[in-house]
């Protein structure tokens, strides 16, 4: 029901939060006929178009040119790469930014949305105050995302930093020490490196990426230390202190690194800390807030999306629970997000991009009955001519779906939408080994290693 004149402020949904997930609420809200607050005290997109997806993606394709640059003459085209302008850099970096922000902005006043700027909090459960504007919800959906993280006693100013600060850069570094092998500090190692700095890894666990398949991490330690980026996983951290010229970085092993600037990617919160939340009576476990799996929280008509609840932390499934959220409202039956149908894809370089199980969580949840076939990219014309190695793994249930495509190599992240409807649809190797697969595109490394998990290999070496 609309709002009415008699209360203004009243709505079918009073949004917490204009991220991924918030705004995708809003517009799927709107377009269903429902009315809509949405409160954000930051700008319009949230982490994804300001701090995250966007403006490092641009980086890591000004990063990707370099590399080409410097690689362009050992394919007979001769260039010199004269140096990183970091300042232009950043204006592309912006540039991009600023037009998908104009774009979205554009997308939320023209869906009959009641924007609402400012720092909004819960009065009740029913209730958000911004400032003295009291919007009342019908349904309230939380959306306030993710934040970096740091250590107990990790105070992050100076010369030690999130991706927060990395992305404003003005100077570039000439060592640098990224704290966590996870997503973001590959991603940032790959930057730094491609942009001529000396990069050293620290990770805590037994390798890098250790959501993904261990031969996955295992191809990417490989392609860095090729880039010559140290990795040094097992690693404790134990302290960093800095100064005017540099930061240093101490590992419980005793090691000290010296360093221009330590990047702290060891992970990122929830933002949820003095926003009313438990004074509504709202479960919030360790910041982050629980819901069932139609995401609802456990006090009723009040909803959370996105980073905030527990799970991957990803715009995409922020898009998906937005969505899902708004259709819940309007009173259709949407299908709820499965974390394990969700595509990942990481931008370094080489790129990663997963879906479905991997192999140990596909045998915990199936035993024996589980095969794998791994196809290496060597065979594929189209990653020769890039010249990337890798391959594309897939793990499937004996006689029966895939359950899990893992693939690494230059640009196979653009290769995810195939490997995530082969997935959800649960195709069997043989129905995709059916399909026709383009020459010479990277895309035929899926086909082909399809066809050879259904018995006929093509361009397969045993
Ligand atoms: P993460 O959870 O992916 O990685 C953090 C890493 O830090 C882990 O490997 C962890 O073992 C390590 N770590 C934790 N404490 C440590 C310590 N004391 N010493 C050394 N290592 C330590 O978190 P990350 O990379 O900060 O990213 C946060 C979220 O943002 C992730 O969920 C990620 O999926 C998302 N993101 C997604 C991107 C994409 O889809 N391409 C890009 C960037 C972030």
């Amino acid at each position: 029901m609309p709002a009415t004149a008699d209360a203004p402020d009243t709505y079918d949904l009073v949004i917490l939060g204009g991220g991924s997930g918030g705004y995708a609420c809003a517009l799927r809200a709107a377009q269903l006929g429902l009315s809509v607050a949405l409160v954000e005290r930051d700008k319009l997109g949230g982490t994804c178009l300001h701090r995250g997806c966007i403006p490092t993606k641009a980086l890591l394709h000004a990063a990707e040119v370099a590399d080409e640059t410097r690689h362009a003459a050992s394919i007979g085209v001769n260039a010199v790469l004269e140096g990183i302008d970091l300042d232009k850099v950043l204006s592309y970096q912006q540039g991009v930014v600023g037009r998908l922000h104009k774009g979205l902005q554009g997308l939320v006043a023209s869906a009959a949305i009641t924007y609402v700027e400012g720092d909004g909090r819960l009065v009740d459960a029913q209730t958000v105050a911004v400032g003295d504007r009291i919007l009342t919800g019908r349904h309230l959906v939380l959306a306030t995302g993710s934040q970096p993280r740091s250590l107990p006693g990790l105070e992050i100013s100076g010369r030690i930093m999130t991706s927060d600060q990395a992305l404003g850069l003005t100077e570039l570094p000439e060592r640098v020490v990224v704290l966590g092998g996870g997503v973001i500090g590959v991603e940032f190692a790959s930057v730094f490196a491609s942009f001529g700095a000396q990069v050293t890894v620290v990770e805590a666990l037994d390798r890098l990426v250790p959501a993904e398949e261990p031969s996955i991490s295992a191809q990417l330690t490989r392609a860095f230390r090729k880039r010559k980026i140290t990795v040094r996983t097992g690693a404790r951290f134990s302290g960093a202190t800095q100064g005017e010229d540099g930061v240093s970085v101490t590992l419980e092993d005793g090691t000290t690194i010296e360093a221009d600037l330590l990047l702290v990617a060891v992970g990122r919160g929830p933002v949820s800390e003095g926003l009313g939340y438990e004074q509504a009576g709202i479960v919030v476990d360790r910041g982050f807030v629980p819901t069932d799996e139609r995401l609802r929280t456990n006090v009723e008509n009040v909803y959370a999306v996105g980073d905030l609840v527990p799970g991957l932390q990803l715009a995409h499934r922020g898009f998906a629970h937005g969505i899902f959220v708004a259709e819940q409202i309007a009173g259709l039956s949407p299908t709820p997000v499965d974390d394990t149908l969700i595509p990942k894809v990481t931008y370094c370089d080489p790129e990663i991009a997963s879906v479905g199980l991997t192999e140990e969580r596909a045998r915990a949840a199936y035993g024996d009955e589980v095969q794998t076939y791994d196809y290496n990219l060597g065979g594929n014309g189209k990653s020769q001519i890039l010249g990337t190695q890798g391959f594309v793994r897939l793990v499937r249930r004996t006689d029966g779906p895939v359950v899990g495509i893992h693939m690494i190599g230059a640009r196979v992240g653009e290769q995810i939408g195939e490997a995530q409807l082969i997935v959800s649809w649960e195709a069997h190797p043989e129905d995709v080994a059916s399909l026709i697969h383009a020459h010479p595109t990277q895309n035929e490394a899926l086909g082909e290693a399809h066809l050879a998990l259904a018995g006929k290999p093509l361009h397969a070496h045993a």
